[in-house]
């Protein structure tokens, strides 16, 4: 036998009632999007390398350690997108946007690619589900792009999360604090890693989200970063926590906030879940004023979220874990559609246009044309959780009529229903 050839490390197939989850969590979010009046975007999975360079950033982990980057035959300098923000913006910039209205509100889902050592919520290739909403620097705007990310969660089932926020000022307040935290780290480098003491002067900031022990001792009694932004910008920040907790949203204000990637401004935020574990971010975001002028456009505030696709099904997975043990027993999946069974192979033939016909008029219908055994078809149409099995024989067929179970009563009620009137019988029970 040939040698079996295996997914990459860190990837994930998707198949059975794994794959119709996905599906089904994909059209609740998509409705949720709708709901807030987000349209939809789809951007390529490859992108100029140099897209995320100038806006995750150079000294970052995501464009430093884990980005998947090639130079393509034509000598081009590609790389798989680590997330979804900069290739939305690229989009929104290449396409003019900006031109039909001035308030853009773009959703997205889709495989994000990152060299991470893979564990429990950690991949290499993801998905995320995120929005970016564009020309609003309103704190209302803020609070909406929370509020539409907590719907996402609901949708997926999961209600036990809470936001953490911080802000990070403005381009300018960054700058000013970039030199404070320089001034902070003087004399202290030896207690830094290597990496840090190169970061020092590069991009201080990625000092403060690094996991070495030693650097986050030291990163514990640096100055606060939402300590040193303009008073329009508290003023903001402190409007979008009255607005949180209009929403009824569960919030706090976490200071040592300053998120991994480069391109933030003022408010942002993660959203946890307690049963994530090590992985416990379900999502995250926040605004990006100087982005969109960054790759190239006008000024143009905006603001997003993404989260973890995988990590939802976790979370919702854990509670699922959580709601049993409390002896709530899950609902079991509902029956719908119609099982054709053939009985022979003269059957089999009718019993074949007759299910493309059921097919046609938007009956979900499945057959066997195999030739198994009544009790092997029966026993599929009850996996499958079909609502109704219509047997079809030799006699039926004669009849003009076929015999109908009703899998969901607990007789399983058997009925005769002429073929004519099976389509308008389905039409009226499956709803
Ligand atoms: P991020 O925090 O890098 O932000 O990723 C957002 C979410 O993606 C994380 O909270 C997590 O749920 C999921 N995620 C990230 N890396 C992995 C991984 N290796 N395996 C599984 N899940 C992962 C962003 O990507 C920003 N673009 C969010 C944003 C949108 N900000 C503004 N707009």
């Amino acid at each position: 036998m040939s040698q079996l050839v295996h997914r990459p490390r860190g990837t994930k197939d998707l198949a059975g009632d794994e794959a119709r989850q996905w599906e089904k969590l994909e059209a609740a979010c998509y409705a949720v999007f709708t709901r807030f009046g987000y349209e939809p975007i789809r951007t390529p999975v490859m992108e100029p390398y140099a897209l995320f360079s100038r806006s995750v950033g150079e000294v970052t982990d995501i464009v430093q350690k884990e980005m998947y980057r090639f130079t393509d035959r034509s000598g081009d300098e590609i790389a798989l997108r680590p997330e979804g923000t900069a290739g939305v913006v690229r989009a929104y910039l290449q396409n003019n946007l900006s031109q039909e209205r001035p308030v853009r509100k773009l959703y997205y889902c889709g495989p994000m690619f990152r060299a991470e050592r893979p564990q429990a919520g950690r991949l290499r290739q993801f998905h995320q589900i995120g929005a970016e909403v564009f020309g609003s620097a309103s704190p209302y705007t803020d609070a909406e792009t929370m509020a539409v990310l907590a719907e996402v969660l609901r949708a997926a089932g999961i209600t036990r999360f809470r936001f953490e926020i911080n802000n990070l000022g403005s381009a300018e307040d960054r700058a000013g604090f970039g030199k404070v935290l320089q001034e902070f780290f003087k004399g202290k480098e030896s207690s830094l890693c290597e990496v840090c003491q190169t970061r020092l002067g590069k991009n201080v900031f990625r000092v403060l989200d690094c996991k070495n022990p030693g650097c986050r001792e030291l990163v514990a009694t640096a100055p606060l970063v939402s300590d040193h932004v303009s008073d329009a910008s508290k003023a903001d920040f402190a409007k979008v926590q009255t607005l949180l907790t209009d929403l009824k949203l569960d919030w706090s204000h976490n200071p040592h906030i300053v998120r991994g990637l480069d391109y933030y401004t003022h408010t942002v935020f993660e959203v946890k879940h307690s049963g994530l574990g090590a992985q416990d971010a379900l999502g995250a975001g926040g605004r990006y004023d100087g982005l969109v002028q960054s790759l190239g456009g006008p000024s143009t505030p905006a603001v997003g979220f993404a989260v973890g696709v995988e990590r939802l099904f976790l979370a919702a997975a854990a509670e699922a874990a959580e709601a049993l043990q409390a002896g709530h027993a899950p609902a079991e999946a509902p029956r719908s559609g119609v099982t054709v069974a053939a009985l022979g192979d003269d059957a089999l033939r009718g019993a074949f246009t007759l299910t493309q016909e059921l097919r046609l008029s938007g009956i979900v219908c499945q057959m066997d044309v195999d030739g198994r055994s009544l009790k092997a078809q029966m026993r599929q149409a009850d996996r499958s959780r079909s609502r109704y099995a219509v047997i079809l024989g030799s006699a039926e067929l004669a009849k003009g009529a076929a015999s109908v179970k009703d899998l969901s009563a607990s007789d399983a009620s058997q009925a005769e229903v002429p073929l004519a009137e099976l389509k308008s019988f389905f039409q009226k029970n499956l709803s």
